[in-house]
């Protein structure tokens, strides 16, 4: 008998039954974390112009938003903060009735099966945008600020957030951030760590839409060279040794390579988010009738979970558990 010349791979996607079977990457609402930005003084939702189809929302529209994303079967909230008035040391961070305490209180009441991550930075709260505080000579004092992001870690968990997740880039904040959640007995909150977090132009929207941006310079001094990887192997590995229970890759599509090498390193969670920058690209094409929403998000989330990632924080969780 004579041997077929070649393989016909097409054989396996003659049916969406056929190709179900065979996909490799699974994609579910479980697998997703929606941002959420909360403004201190709003009422009702404010349209975020630079990221179309996303809101800030005031204390009062927040725990109908959750009950809409726990009903879509969306795993968590990530919780932003835009407080009343900002200072040098950032005090509305870890204010006992700041305003993402507010929320995360409401948040589990409304809506007891979405977890909370609260994002530990001091940049939406102090008034020079910088992710810590000040020292002498306008330089971020990484000491200095870890007192500060611990006591917004404590505050944080104590208000309702079920995962602590530093943004800061400061060095040795998760074992600070550990320490004091261990001393305030809340020995059982993980961290979820931005362990390899990029100076990256994909954050501009977000810095609108949180009212972040650095008053002066840029975050260079503490986030990452995106040209580097081994330098972000060595952060992960850092982050796992100080006690993070759940590492993350940010932003996600430029780095895709590098979540592959996390995951394939570690055997902790790996976390990735697709930034604001990411989100905006996207709408805007979609917005010119340049791509199918549907299918690019689609797309963008699974290349996501197939580089590795097993949770992806992402803009696009809500409109894409709904279009299901
Ligand atoms: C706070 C923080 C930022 C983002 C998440 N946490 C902004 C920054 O580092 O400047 C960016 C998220 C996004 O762009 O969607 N440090």
């Amino acid at each position: 008998m004579e041997l077929p010349p070649f393989r016909r791979h097409r054989r396996l996607r003659t049916s969406e039954g056929l190709r179900a079977l065979v996909r490799e990457t699974e994609l579910t609402p479980a697998h997703l974390v929606h941002p959420l930005f909360i403004e201190a003084g709003l009422s009702g939702r404010s349209p975020i112009p630079s990221m179309p189809g996303q809101d800030r929302l005031g204390l009062d529209a927040v725990a109908a938003e959750a009950r809409e994303l726990e009903r879509l079967g969306i795993g968590g909230v990530m919780l932003f903060g835009l407080p009343a008035s900002k200072d040098e040391r950032g005090s509305g961070a870890y204010a006992p009735d700041g305003i993402v305490q507010q929320a995360a209180a409401r948040i589990r009441d409304a809506a007891p099966g979405l977890v909370i991550f609260g994002d530990v930075c001091l940049c939406e709260y102090t008034s020079h945008g910088h992710c810590g505080v000040l020292g002498p000579g306008g330089t971020v004092d990484n000491d200095a600020s870890l007192a500060l992001l611990a006591e917004t870690a404590v505050s944080l968990a104590r208000a309702g957030c079920h995962v602590i997740a530093p943004s800061d880039m400061m060095d040795g904040r998760v074992a600070a951030i550990r320490a004091a959640l261990d001393a305030g007995g809340l020995t059982e909150v993980p961290i979820l760590s931005y362990a390899a977090k990029f100076a990256s132009a994909f954050y501009g929207p977000f810095r609108e839409a949180a009212d972040s941006a650095p008053q002066f310079g840029d975050r260079r001094g503490y986030q990452m060279d995106p040209a580097n990887t081994r330098m972000a192997l060595d952060e992960v590995l850092a982050d796992i040794d100080q006690g993070a229970d759940m590492v993350m890759v940010k932003p996600a599509l430029p780095y895709l390579d590098l979540i592959r090498q996390v995951r394939d390193r570690v055997n902790v969670p790996v976390a990735a988010y697709n930034v604001s920058g990411e989100y905006s690209m996207l709408m805007a094409a979609v917005a010119n009738g340049w791509l199918d929403e549907a299918r690019a998000v689609d797309e963008t989330l699974t290349s996501i979970r197939r580089a590795g990632a097993d949770i992806i924080i992402t803009y696009h969780a809500k409109s894409w558990a709904a279009r299901r």
